[in-house]
């Protein structure tokens, strides 16, 4: 039986698997979004990725030029299997400076989702109603998920523990049976979703999509270090360790790469907020520059190979997953 998606905004309706690829800092690039988004599944990348030189066009607008034309023409040659859409993080945080310019770049370009993080506001949400495009905003509990729809968000991210990068601490089952409760609207789920059962999973708890990030690094087209992939397919949730340390915010990381730097990743002090920065100088600091973010799921990940790899893994697992509970229900 198809999928009934009937009620979501036209964007994420009619996906080969209801998944989003999760933006990723550095690491998605237009030829990531692009795979993902021909393997049909929505493509994400943060617009910050996208930094020229000083006195440079600006890179977002290239690049947006790029994904559209390429994606077009997937579209005339595969006319049956079009590409998904795709979607552009925005940073809303006070120390990113290029906020209004890119919010500019994407109207103009009508980017059909924007993903927001970091801080709810109207007049972002606005910039993207004004193209046609639907905003799903990232929170890690109930009352930043009321606060960002009170704002005019369409949809939420639900990014629960486990999540690759800055991450919540709570259940994905709490979170979205709380969500659920008020929120009919479209909802992805985030933390850990690397195989198609886990998808199944976040479906049946009330999610309408997926939200996987980790598991893409180690794919042949993620701008990312051969070493990150590696530990990427090497490691399992118990490599993981959840710090405030290096942006400010909580978020999971391969403890590896902590070692490597030469700390302890079983013991490493908290920092506070005031030290988040995510302006154009977002420059870690040197020790830092190795510092790999993953979640939690990275098990199923085995080895590095195209992205489209993924989506017919989980894909596969998907379907087997449904059928086999579905002869349960039966
Ligand atoms: C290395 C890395 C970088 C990330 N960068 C961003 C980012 O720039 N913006 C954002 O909204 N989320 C970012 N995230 C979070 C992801 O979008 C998403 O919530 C997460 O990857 C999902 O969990 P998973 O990695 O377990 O699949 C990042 C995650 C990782 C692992």
């Amino acid at each position: 039986m198809p999928r009934d998606d009937s009620h979501l905004p036209h964007a994420l309706q009619g996906l080969r698997l209801p998944m989003i690829g999760s933006p990723l800092f550095i690491i998605s690039v237009p030829k990531l979004v692009i795979a993902q988004c021909k393997a049909g599944i929505v493509g994400a990348f943060p617009a910050l990725n996208a930094r020229e030189a000083e006195g440079e066009h600006p890179l977002l607008d290239t690049w947006l030029t790029e994904i559209r034309e390429e994606l077009d023409r997937h579209n005339q040659e595969n006319p049956d299997h079009p590409a998904a859409p795709y979607a552009v993080n925005q940073i809303v945080h006070r120390s990113n400076g290029r906020l209004e310019r890119d919010l500019e770049i994407c109207a103009k370009h009508e980017v059909p989702i924007w993903i927001t993080s970091l801080g709810a506001r109207v007049e972002v949400n606005e910039a993207a109603h004004s193209c046609g495009g639907i905003v799903l905003h990232d929170i890690i509990n109930n009352t930043f998920a009321r606060k960002a729809i009170e704002k005019g968000a369409d949809g939420l991210v639900a990014v629960a523990a486990g999540a690759g990068g800055h991450a919540g601490q709570q259940s994905p089952f709490a979170l979205v049976r709380e969500i659920r409760e008020w929120f009919d609207g479209p909802l992805a789920l985030s933390g850990s979703i690397a195989t198609g059962e886990a998808l199944l999973a976040a479906r049946a708890a009330g999610a309408d999509l997926g939200y996987t990030g980790s598991p893409f690094i180690a794919t042949d087209e993620a701008n990312a270090d051969a070493d990150y992939k590696k530990m990427i397919v090497e490691g399992g949730a118990e490599d993981i360790v959840y710090s405030s340390l290096f942006t400010g915010v909580w978020g999971n990381y391969l403890k590896d790469s902590v070692r490597k730097a030469g700390m302890d990743p079983d013991n490493l002090p908290t920092a506070d907020a005031s030290s988040m920065n995510f302006g154009q100088d977002r420059e870690k600091p040197k020790a830092w520059k190795t510092i790999w973010g993953s979640g939690q799921g990275i098990g199923a990940v085995k080895s590095v190979g195209p992205a489209s790899a993924i989506v017919d893994r989980m894909a596969e697992e998907y379907l087997a997953a449904g059928r086999k509970l579905a002869a349960e229900f039966s």
